[in-house]
């Protein structure tokens, strides 16, 4: 059980969905690995498990920085901390592997919250403000043969983050998805993505995808 204090994003399916095919991949094993928004360093602490030379994992809340400091900490595993944005921490910096499961729910507002919580969570009107970000910027920090494995919901497009790889330079498939009832936000915003048609009226099942992208060559 991982220490997950007030503030923190608690590991949820979309976590464990990332895991499991960060896991079954082996992409871990022998390389650098990069968890881009770390939360409680969950996905880190997978990478650790799964073999990984080295990790890194940033979160731009201090207190997913010290959640994931301590709970690597009391697990012995040698993972390096950075509070950031985005890639800012980790400018110049290239790895093999590099997982992500940033803010992806569609908020009410454009500008990223200042709350904690929100700041887990919303990603402006179409649920793409971190989304598109880390699609422009992931190739300039992966190896030649590195990869990406990022999940988000497909409310949020998964054609969408296709096209913003390839815009980038990037190559991409969704290699899993998975059904799961609305959490608590969604539920919350169901009316809310009703009105803007980001879902029907009366839906209440979610898909998450788990997109895979390289550079392309
Ligand atoms: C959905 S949570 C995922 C946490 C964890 N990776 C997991 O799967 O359980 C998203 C995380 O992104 C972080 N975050 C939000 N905006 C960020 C930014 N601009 N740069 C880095 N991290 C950010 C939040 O603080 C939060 O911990």
């Amino acid at each position: 059980m991982l220490l997950c204090p007030p503030g923190v994003y608690r590991a949820q399916d979309d976590t464990t969905m990332l895991a499991r095919t960060a896991t079954e991949s082996g992409y871990a094993r022998d390389h650098d690995v990069l968890d881009m928004c770390t939360g409680s360093g969950a996905l880190a602490l997978a990478a650790w498990k799964a073999g990984a030379t080295s990790v890194t994992a940033v979160d731009v809340s201090w207190r997913s920085v010290a959640a994931t400091w301590l709970n690597c900490r009391v697990r012995r595993a040698p993972v390096t901390v950075h509070q950031g944005d985005l890639f800012a921490p980790v400018a110049g910096r290239r790895f093999g592997l590099i997982l992500t499961n940033p803010p992806y729910v569609p908020a009410p507002a454009t500008v990223p919250p200042r709350h904690a919580m929100g700041r887990c969570w919303d990603a402006g009107l179409d649920g793409r403000l971190l989304l598109n970000r880390i699609c422009d910027a992931a190739g300039a920090h992966l190896t030649d043969d590195g990869v990406m494995l990022m999940v988000h919901s497909a409310v949020c497009g998964a054609e969408q983050t296709l096209e913003r790889l390839e815009r980038a330079g990037m190559s991409g498939e969704v290699v899993e998805r998975g059904r799961l009832p609305f959490g608590p936000v969604m539920r919350a915003r169901a009316q809310l993505l009703a009105e803007r048609g980001l879902i029907r009226p009366g839906d209440c099942i979610e898909e998450l995808v788990v997109i895979e992208a390289r550079r392309a060559r």
